[in-house]
């Protein structure tokens, strides 16, 4: 199964909407995904650090996930020129080089007039580190409050950009074909064994 992460702990966070809408695009090609949400996970780091000896239960079954996951979808705010802090928190808590080497990554950015390039071409910093596979195609949401158009059935404001809702589906398809050639060609993390 692959999994949407939620990047960031911020209550009432846009980026949980836009995972939610990510996973409603996978149902529709035919894939149930798992979100995983910081804002519960990091109620894992109330114990304080625990780099490289996970204990709290939050973090052991966010941490398992992420080591079987099929692949990861990150959706990703800009928080001061980069990725909230809380995002690279949970990624330093995982396991070296399990976690990600070898494991099929697609990003979603979102933010002000930059749509979350930042973050994103900083997680890709990260991803490339650890060998993960980054797919080429990401999509970012420029001046993201501007998407949310409040109605009278929805006071939060409801998502519906037809051309970003496109771009959203065409990189939920394009993923989907990624992480099927990389295991047709043995090359996905399912197929190799860790040394
Ligand atoms: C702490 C904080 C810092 C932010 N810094 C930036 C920034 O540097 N650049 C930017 O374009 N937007 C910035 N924003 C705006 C957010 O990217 C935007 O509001 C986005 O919706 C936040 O995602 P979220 O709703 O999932 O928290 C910031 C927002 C917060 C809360």
């Amino acid at each position: 199964m692959k999994h949407i992460i939620v990047g960031t702990d911020r209550p009432g966070s846009k980026s949980r909407v836009i995972a939610e809408i990510m996973q409603g695009l996978y149902r529709q090609n035919g894939e149930e995904v798992e979100l995983l949400d910081l804002r519960e996970i990091a109620r894992g780091f109330a114990d304080g650090p625990q780099y490289g000896d996970v204990k709290n239960p939050i973090l052991v079954e966010a941490a398992s996930k992420i080591e079987k996951s099929d692949g990861l979808i990150i959706v990703v705010p800009e928080y001061n020129g980069s990725m909230p802090g809380a995002l690279k928190y949970f990624i330093d808590h995982l396991k070296y080089p399990e976690a990600f080497e070898a494991r099929p990554v697609a990003f979603i950015g979102l933010g002000g007039m930059f749509g979350g390039l930042r973050p994103v071409e900083h997680l890709q910093g990260v991803f490339g580190y650890r060998n993960a596979f980054i797919y080429p195609e990401r999509v970012f949401i420029l001046n993201v409050w501007n998407h949310f158009k409040k109605t009278e059935a929805n006071p939060n404001g409801e998502f519906k950009d037809p051309l970003l809702l496109q771009l959203m589906d065409k990189q939920v398809r394009g993923f989907q074909a990624f992480v099927n050639g990389l295991k047709q060609v043995g090359l996905h993390t399912s197929n190799r064994t860790l040394k």
